[in-house]
């Protein structure tokens, strides 16, 4: 159980469709895209050479790394192609109003 609170982060007026903006949730950079389904955000670290997906391509809900091409689901945070090999933690996004708000999902935490 996560009983962190969600933070305020963004202004989801700022981010187009199909763009990704990167955000610091307590000391995490966060990567905020905005797909066609909504709203998504997972760690903006790709995990092959740990560098940040932000600006990379999102289609549908998937990003691909800007770098080599690995691809990330955005709703999970689950490697979806190489050469990156480790998932990502997901965020759980919040809107109210124009306001995006995070907090870490619960389903990263180990148990
Ligand atoms: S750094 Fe992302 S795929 Fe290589």
């Amino acid at each position: 159980m996560n009983n962190l609170p969600f933070q305020e982060v963004y202004d989801l007026t700022d981010i187009e469709k199909n763009q990704s903006v990167s955000v610091n949730l307590n000391g995490e950079r966060v990567i905020i895209c905005h797909t066609e389904e909504g709203f998504f955000a997972i760690e903006d670290r790709c995990s092959h050479a740990n560098i940040p997906l932000c600006g990379g391509f999102i289609k549908g809900t998937m990003i691909s790394c800007p770098l080599h091409g690995a691809v990330f689901d955005l709703k999970t945070g689950a490697v979806l192609a190489p050469p990156a090999s480790e998932d990502l933690k997901s965020y759980e996004v919040k809107i109210e109003g124009t306001t995006i708000s995070l907090k870490a999902n619960s389903s990263n935490e180990e148990t």
